[in-house]
């Protein structure tokens, strides 16, 4: 299209054909071009075509309809791509400073079912992005600051005071939360010390901030030991909590107000924003400071895309945040344009997901109402996992079971949420997503498993086997072009930051795997060795992408289950 000069925001959009009718590729973007240049598409699709130099590519090409243009691919050409596993070559590197915000809980109570979403997504992205050949940053903007800090802390210093060790005390933040709740709510007296907590940490009163350390150490340990058994790759590193950027909030309203940016509005400081005006016109208000000088959530985050932008040098900075707080990380990304605190070319992206519901079609939450604990989440979904990979086979030993379902269970919570689009509310269901049935992600975990099993049934070497591919059979070339897709798929979910995609390719490339061996037999005596050998290459790529394609989503594999 380029040699034929045309606009270069005309694309080709070359699709794989979703029916082999139309070959093995399409490109459809001819039409739209000729519609721009004023041409005859089909004559603009011959034209492309007779430029185009696909020998030893395309083994056929062919003009449909009004201008779509199908293309067979060579089954040579295929051998030879993955004999020498292109792939790896192929892969294109990128380099660009990516910082990732995700996960981010709230240090004053347990992490709960509101905080996975963002765990799961933003840790899926972080693996994409780092696979690219990326830099990339994760950061752990954990809410470690607030008034409710105050009341804890002095829930934590009647506890020692009591003689009573930290640890102990924090065992179960959940009840720890309520009793100082209760505390302050029915005891004035220490509802008036609470609040005195709360002036004192902020001012730096050595008590008191220790105290709080005591407290947010155990929560974050916490918060390590979910992610540990969540397979998610977060650690202590990572956690830039929110008072790490107390001393910058000063000087930033301070910048904002220099700049004409914030106003003055009753005491608070306000940038009133036109661009975010609601449907009667009034600008939308974002207050960075309240008029009892107190800061807000608001401005920590103008802190934390400064020090982003100018101490961590991201190219990206993408931020895995629940739909709600859409309008918030707009005016985030707008005051911080305005202030230049983070430069244009810097791209500024809030990945937004949609909320986790129930059964009921409500946001997810206990029998009683109340927020589902991670922790305890996992362990159900470790028992109900054991129950399956029993049902599955009966000769595994206890321990065996245990370790398979604790794989089994974590990679279903995760499939399962990965494989929505992010966009959409999705309903959590325990029994579609702890099945070997459907797109889930026990079935490819098991699809791994079976290619496993062959190469144990021939008494060969999974990782070792090497042989050549000469594809022949109509499955075999499916699979082959399956198998090729895997780089652009990694390559488009690291733009878009859509898990599902890869999810549906994984699961597309288990089923024609699945058709393929039905129709491919492998180990069968009258197979020739040359034959059985191509196949057993082409049954290890797809292990290996399977493997590679789940542990990019987080999620493990096991060659037997
Ligand atoms: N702690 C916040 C919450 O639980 C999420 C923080 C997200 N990150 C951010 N930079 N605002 O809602």
């Amino acid at each position: 299209m380029r040699s034929l000069d045309l606009p270069t925001d005309c694309s080709p959009v070359l699709k794989p054909s979703t029916n082999p009718k139309f070959g093995d590729y399409q490109a459809n973007g001819v039409m739209a071009a000729a519609k721009l240049l004023g041409k005859n598409p089909h004559q603009l699709a011959k034209s492309i075509l007779d430029k185009a130099d696909l020998a030893g590519i395309a083994c056929k090409t062919d003009i449909a309809g009004p201008g779509f243009i199908n293309i067979e691919i060579d089954t040579n050409f295929l051998d030879e791509l993955l004999n020498h596993d292109e792939t790896e070559t192929l892969r294109q590197q990128d380099n660009e400073t990516v910082v990732i915000d995700y996960s981010a809980p709230n240090l004053a109570k347990e992490m709960h079912v509101g905080h996975l979403r963002s765990t799961i997504i933003g840790d899926c992205i972080a693996r994409v992005l780092e696979y690219r050949g990326n830099t990339v940053i994760r950061q752990n903007h954990m809410g470690d600051w607030g008034t409710q800090f105050g009341m804890l802390v002095a829930e934590l210093e009647s506890h020692l005071g009591a003689g009573e060790k930290a640890e102990l005390a924090l065992t179960d933040l959940e009840s720890f939360y309520q009793k100082a709740k209760k505390h302050f709510d029915e005891d004035p007296e220490f509802a008036d010390h609470a609040r005195t907590f709360v002036v004192r940490l902020q001012s730096g009163d050595p008590h008191s901030r220790r105290l709080w350390k005591q407290f947010i150490d155990v929560s974050i340990a916490h918060n390590l030991e979910i992610y540990k058994q969540l397979n998610v790759s977060l650690t202590l590193k990572d956690v830039k909590p929110e008072s790490a950027y107390n001393d910058q909030l000063e000087p930033i309203v301070e910048k904002l107000m220099r700049l004409d940016i914030a106003k003055d509005d009753q005491g608070a400081k306000v940038i009133f924003i036109d661009a975010l005006a609601n449907k009667k016109g009034e600008p939308s208000a974002m207050i960075i400071r309240k008029s009892d000088g107190g800061f807000l959530y608001a401005t920590t985050d103008l802190a934390a895309l400064q020090y982003r932008s100018k101490d961590l040098k991201a190219n990206r900075i993408l931020y895995f945040i629940d739909a709600r707080q859409s309008l918030h990380m707009q005016q985030v990304f707008h005051a911080g344009r305005l202030a230049e605190l983070v430069p244009p070319d810097v791209s500024l992206e809030h990945h937004a997901f949609g909320t986790m519901m129930g059964q009921d079609g409500k946001p997810f939450k206990t029998r009683t109402g109340g927020t589902i604990k991670l922790a305890r989440l996992i362990d159900e979904a470790i028992a109900r996992a054991e129950k399956l990979v029993k049902s599955k086979n009966l000769s595994l030993s206890e321990p065996r079971v245990k370790a398979i379902a604790q794989k089994v269970a974590i990679g279903a919570i995760k499939y399962a949420d990965l494989s929505k689009t992010r966009t959409h509310d999705y309903i959590f269901d325990w029994d579609g997503m702890i099945s070997f049935d459907g797109n889930t992600a026990p079935y490819l975990q098991y699809a791994y498993t079976r290619i496993n099993s062959i190469f144990k049934r021939a008494d060969l070497d999974l990782e070792d086997h090497s042989s050549v591919i000469i594809i022949t059979e109509a499955t075999e070339k499916k699979l082959a072009l399956k198998l090729l897709q895997f780089e652009e798929i990694i390559e488009q979910v690291s733009v878009d930051c859509y898990p599902h995609v890869l999810c549906n390719y994984l699961y597309e490339l288990a089923s024609v795997f699945m058709s393929f061996y039905e129709q491919c037999p492998i180990l069968r005596q009258d197979i020739s060795t040359a034959k059985k050998n191509s196949r057993l290459e082409l049954a290890k790529l797809t292990a290996n992408r399977l493997a590679s394609g789940l542990d990019l989503l987080g999620i493990e594999v096991m060659s037997a289950m």
